[in-house]
């Protein structure tokens, strides 16, 4: 019997309709060169809908959501609609309904690709970003009183639980177990956060017992800024908190050449719920409609989705495609380059059948 997988695509806002279209051919190619199927169907869930209807997901839209196997996810964000609201209307509730907490962020230089760092060799960068992806600064927890007087009182409450905390760390050591040079780096900020913190540091510790064949340290993570700019090749795995995580994963995005090719997991481990792939970037209004999106990121993004689904062969076939025309420059000016996101699109497919 083909193996077949059920797939939801959100594009979102942004050049996230352009890219996920791209993605998706990508993928049907794959498919067919690898023998599987995908049957994808398409949400129209963005913030036009939002700004006519009131809402980003109609009501039973995470009921149905639930019954797929992956959502291959574009990105939220319009100008006509405040950051906050849009990303609480769309992408966290999937995140955070579906339990979706460990984030995965691998970072490289692909070939071809310049990093702005002078580095000895393109490997030095070879990191994956674990961001804790249901709690800490992202729970929501908070509030504001006096609303526009000048008492006015906000609250934004970190929260960090011993089991969430616990499972990240787990499924921190778990991968980095996978990798050749198994080493985990702890960042947290326990010299200054007394509470959370601190948890975070002890709990890591416990963890740590079950996994004596994965080496570990430990960074401050304004400190960890420094050493992956200055000392790259001494990082292989990382594991912090939800923002401490996001702003590092903008960090290595960037040393890597490029916001553009940076793919990214929301798993949900125990796969009670489906996983959502989505690249990093974002929605990127000021180049949306211009052709010229860079689709490495969401093709990057489709290869986690494919491993996580199973069809390994086919995820590291795809890498191996989208490297090689990297390495021909075949990259849209993000990258220095001139092609347009549908000759960056060709060239892969073109590259899977070589
Ligand atoms: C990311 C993004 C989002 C985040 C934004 C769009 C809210 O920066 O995925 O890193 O902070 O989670
Ligand atoms: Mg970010």
């Amino acid at each position: 019997m083909t193996r077949e997988y059920r797939l939801a695509a959100i594009p979102g806002d942004g050049i996230g309709k352009e890219v996920i279209p791209a993605g998706l051919d990508v993928l049907d190619a794959i498919s067919k060169l690898e023998g599987f199927k995908l049957c994808v169907e398409h949400f129209g869930w963005d913030s036009e809908r939002y700004l006519k209807t009131g809402e980003y997901i109609p009501a039973g839209g995470l009921e149905t959501l639930k019954t797929f196997d992956a959502i291959f996810f574009g990105a939220v964000g319009s100008p006509d609609v405040p950051d906050h609201v849009s990303l609480w209307g769309l992408r966290l509730p999937i995140c955070q309904g579906f339990d979706q907490y460990a984030n995965v962020r691998p970072a490289r230089v692909l070939p071809g690709v310049q990093s702005p760092l002078r580095l000895r060799d393109a490997s030095d960068i070879d990191w994956v970003i674990i961001r804790e992806n249901s709690e800490g600064e992202y729970s929501g927890s908070g509030g504001r009183v006096h609303r526009g007087l000048p008492e006015e009182i906000a609250t934004e409450v970190s929260v960090f639980t011993r089991s969430g905390v616990t499972r990240i760390h787990r499924f921190a050591f778990e991968l980095a177990r996978k990798r050749p040079r198994k080493h985990l780096t702890l960042v947290t900020k326990s010299n200054a956060q007394r509470h959370g913190m601190v948890m975070w540091d002890e709990i890591f510790m416990q963890v740590a017992r079950d996994y004596p064949d994965v080496t570990w340290d430990r960074e401050l993570v304004d400190a960890m800024t420094m050493r992956m700019v200055a000392k790259p090749r001494s990082i292989d795995v990382m594991v912090a908190t939800n923002l401490h995580a996001d702003i590092l994963s903008d960090l290595a995005a960037a040393l890597s050449g490029s916001l553009g090719i940076a793919p990214t997991a929301n798993l949900n481990p125990e796969r009670t719920f489906p996983s959502m792939f989505e690249p990093i970037h974002g929605s990127a209004f000021d180049i949306a409609g211009r052709g010229i999106a860079n689709p490495v990121a969401t093709f990057w993004t489709a290869c986690m989705m494919l491993e996580h689904l199973g069809e390994t062969a086919a995820a590291n076939r795809l890498m191996r495609a989208i490297e090689q025309v990297t390495a021909r420059r075949i990259v849209t000016p993000d990258l220095g380059g001139e092609a347009s996101t549908a000759l960056v699109t060709e060239s892969v497919v073109q590259a899977l059948h070589d």
